[in-house]
Formats: C-alpha cells, structure tokens, sequence
C-alpha cells in the first residue's frame, strides 16, 4: 500500500485516480457526514453548488430530506440546518437523506468522485476507516484535505497524519515503504507533534479560529475527538455516500 496526501482538492492530481480516495474536513462536513450516517440518515448527497442542491433535493420527499448549506462557517439562510455534527441527532435524521452543500469539504469530494473507492474521513472515524482499508488492501490511497478556499489546513493534514499513523501500526510497514509522497511524511510528522492535543491545534488552526469567531466552540471539541464512531462512509453513486 502506498499512502499520498494531498493537503486541498486544488493540489490533487487530476490526470489519474488512486485505487481508494479519501475526503478529509475535520471542521466540519467530514465530521458531520459521518454522525449523521451513524446517527441513522439514509444517505449523505453532497453538492458543490447550492442552487443544484436545491434542484435535486426539491424531487425528494419533504419529510425524508433535511438540508444543510454552510458557507464562511454559518448556515445559508432558508436551509433546515448548517454543517454542525452536533445537530445530527438520531430524532432528526434517521431514515432522512442529508442534502449538504460546505464552503470547501463537498469540493473535495466532488474531486475525487471518479475514483472506485471514495470515503469521508475525520478524526472521529479514523480507526473505522482504517479498517475498512485493511480489509480491502488498495495499492494506492489518496488523502484529499479539504482545506480552506485552496489553502492548507492544518486539522485536515493532521487527519491524514492520524490515518497514515495507524496504518502503519497495522501494517508493520514504515514510513518510508508506504509514504507516496512527501507530504505524507509531513503528515505523519504533524500528527505525532500534536496527537495528544488536537482540540489545541485546532485553535491555531484558521478555521478553528474562525469558528470561534462565531461562538462555535462545542463542534471544535467534538470534531478533535479520535475513533468514537464506528462508521465508514462510502460512495455508492457520485456524491452520494452511505454507511458501508
Ligand atoms: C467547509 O466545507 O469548508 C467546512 O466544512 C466549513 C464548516 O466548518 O462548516
């Protein structure tokens, strides 16, 4: 198995895809798809564009659906909620298909749909995921942070860092057999500076920062939590992705 990072969808090859592409948005569309998938929702369809969300979803069922638009870190106005984990409950949205449109996290995975293999990641599903991958053995893995607007961010490569981490572990492999490139290097070493504060990274991070800004400190503390959802979401159609 080789391991590539790639720290935003503007720096991920185009030319090419990996045998397993994985989205990663600690803060916050990885985390939520994944809580609203185990919390019970049917689906998760993601949308770069807020107008085709709108479009699609409106041939859906109004009790079946829920939508979620998020842009700068607040909820778009006329939408049933924002990109908050935390308002994944099961009463909310079990057996409901999240319609969900982010500033940059749909982005990515938008930019990697093509691939055979697509999963959402986020500190929260690590472990799951990583298990899903050691069952499946793909030769090649793709990280894909979201970033933010074409920037590095620094809880998505640490994300990436925390899955290269415990692939190693289970694989006995070392970093360089299975680095792809050097931003997996950088990416484990991110991970191994800062695994034993993570909720402290994301308060240097940009976007942490900025959803501090907007009194959202309870999404920062759960996001930065590791393995406690036992959920893999996976692609079963472009841009849809459900429990696997
Ligand atoms: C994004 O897609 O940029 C994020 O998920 C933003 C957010 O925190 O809602």
């Amino acid at each position: 198995m080789k391991l590539f990072v790639y720290h935003t969808p503007e720096l991920t090859p185009t030319s090419t895809v990996p045998d397993c592409a994985i989205a990663i948005d600690v803060l916050r569309a990885t985390s939520t798809i994944a809580t609203a998938l185990h919390a019970g929702a049917e689906a998760v369809e993601a949308f770069s564009d807020l107008d085709k969300l709108m479009q699609v979803s409106a041939n859906w069922p109004a009790d079946k659906r829920l939508r979620a638009g998020e842009r700068g870190g607040a909820q778009v106005e006329g939408y049933d909620m924002g990109n908050s984990p935390l308002d994944c409950t099961p009463e909310k949205v079990t057996g409901r298909r999240l319609f969900i449109s982010t500033t940059n996290g749909t982005r990515a995975l938008q930019c990697i749909q093509a691939a055979p293999v697509v999963l959402a990641a986020a500190l929260i599903n690590r472990d799951a995921v990583v298990r899903y991958i050691m069952g499946q053995q793909p030769a090649t893995i793709w990280t894909v942070g979201s970033g933010w607007e074409g920037s590095f961010s620094l809880e998505d490569t640490v994300c990436a860092g925390a899955i290269f981490a415990a692939l190693l572990k289970a694989t006995g492999a070392t970093a360089g057999e299975m680095a792809g490139n050097d931003e997996a290097i950088a990416a484990l070493a991110l991970y191994h500076q800062w695994q034993d504060d993570l909720l402290g990274l994301m308060h240097h991070a940009s976007h942490g920062q900025r959803l501090l800004r907007l009194n959202i400190h309870e999404d920062l503390k759960y996001c930065a939590q590791t393995d406690i959802l036992d959920v893999v979401p996976i692609q079963k159609q472009p841009g849809v992705l459900a429990k696997n």
